[in-house]
């Protein structure tokens, strides 16, 4: 019995030891340069600015730091066009990954509309989706 359990354990180990190793392989070590990561670091404080600015009540304050996003994702679709992206996992599923960005892009541009109308409501219902995009495409093509 102790033996049955003992080379359980060990099995159980060696089997979660080789997903890892596996999952490991898998992954893509992307260029600092990579036009995803250039987009990726102009929209997280362009992100954090929207929520500091939804929760201060500044709707003039939303779009500024977008700029430079919009100017970083017209050279990722490019490059995506070209099928030059590579992204840290899940590069056989590039389709997916361009549906998803290019509904993302369109989530920021109606945020950047409702906050041109000034309509709150609006822009806070359109950051929760926004904030689920950044997690829905990072747990496929991130982490
Ligand atoms: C359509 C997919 C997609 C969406 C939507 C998305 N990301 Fe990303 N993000 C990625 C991928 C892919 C990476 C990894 C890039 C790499 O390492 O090559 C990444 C990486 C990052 C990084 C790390 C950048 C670096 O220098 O390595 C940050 C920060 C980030 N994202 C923030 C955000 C925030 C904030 C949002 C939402 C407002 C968001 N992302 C939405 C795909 C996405």
């Amino acid at each position: 019995m102790k033996r049955f359990i003992l080379s359980a354990v060990v099995s159980l180990a060696l089997g979660v030891g080789v997903a890892v190793v596996n999952a490991e392989e898998a992954r893509v070590e992307t260029p600092y340069d990579s036009p995803v990561r250039v987009e990726m670091r102009l929209l997280d404080p362009a992100f954090k600015n929207l929520l500091d600015s939804l929760i201060l009540n500044k709707p003039e304050a939303i779009k500024a730091p977008f700029i430079a996003v919009h100017k970083a994702l017209g050279n990722t679709d490019a490059a995506l066009k070209k099928g030059e992206v590579k992204v840290p996992r899940n590069n056989d599923k590039m389709k997916e990954f361009k549906e998803m960005d290019e509904k993302f892009h369109k989530l920021l541009e109606q945020v950047i509309a409702a906050s041109n109308k000034r309509d709150m409501k609006k822009v806070q219902a359109i950051t929760h989706k926004i904030i689920d995009g950044c997690v829905q495409c990072h747990s496929q093509y991130l982490y």
